[in-house]
């Protein structure tokens, strides 16, 4: 069964990994475990068999009006199983107070995104 919390309660960097594929360099354990700690409010899908996360959103926010969406990551063999849509549901409540939520995605995950209610727009970035 997939639980879901939205705190990192009991949760170490080992049992991060996996995430990133594809990524030139990807996130470890470590990093991720750092990210989520750092983050304003984030969802995590954990495998209670496995006690692997198997999935997890996060956001960073000025707690006002603001809040950006930087990750959302669902393990290849844990995808398309609804899990994604999940943690961006339950994210959405926790951000519910905040006006504006923006996320980056690539052209073929906007259909994705409009799911939720969200309309497609330009952005700007740096990538270092
Ligand atoms: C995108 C992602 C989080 C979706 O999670 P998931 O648990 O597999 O998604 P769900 O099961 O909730 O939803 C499945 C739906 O998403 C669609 N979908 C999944 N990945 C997609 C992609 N890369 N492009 C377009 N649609 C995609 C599926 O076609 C399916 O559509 P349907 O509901 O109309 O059948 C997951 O595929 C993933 O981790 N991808 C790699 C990282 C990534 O791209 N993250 C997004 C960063 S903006």
């Amino acid at each position: 069964m997939i639980v879901y919390q939205n705190n990192l309660c009991e949760i170490s960097p080992c049992q991060l990994s996996g995430f990133c594929v594809g990524w030139k360099s990807p996130l470890d354990g470590e990093t991720l475990h750092k990210i989520l700690k750092n983050s304003y409010r984030i969802v995590v899908a954990l495998d209670d068999q496995t006690t692997q996360v198997v999935g997890f959103v996060n956001s960073l926010s000025d707690d006002v009006y603001f809040a950006f969406i930087p990750m959302l990551e669902v393990l290849p063999a844990y995808q398309n199983k609804g899990i994604g849509k999940e943690l961006l549901k339950r994210l959405f409540v926790e951000l519910s107070s905040i006006a504006n939520i923006d996320v980056l995605c690539d052209k073929e995950l906007q259909s994705y995104y409009e799911k939720f209610g969200m309309m497609k727009s330009y952005g700007m970035v740096f990538r270092k």
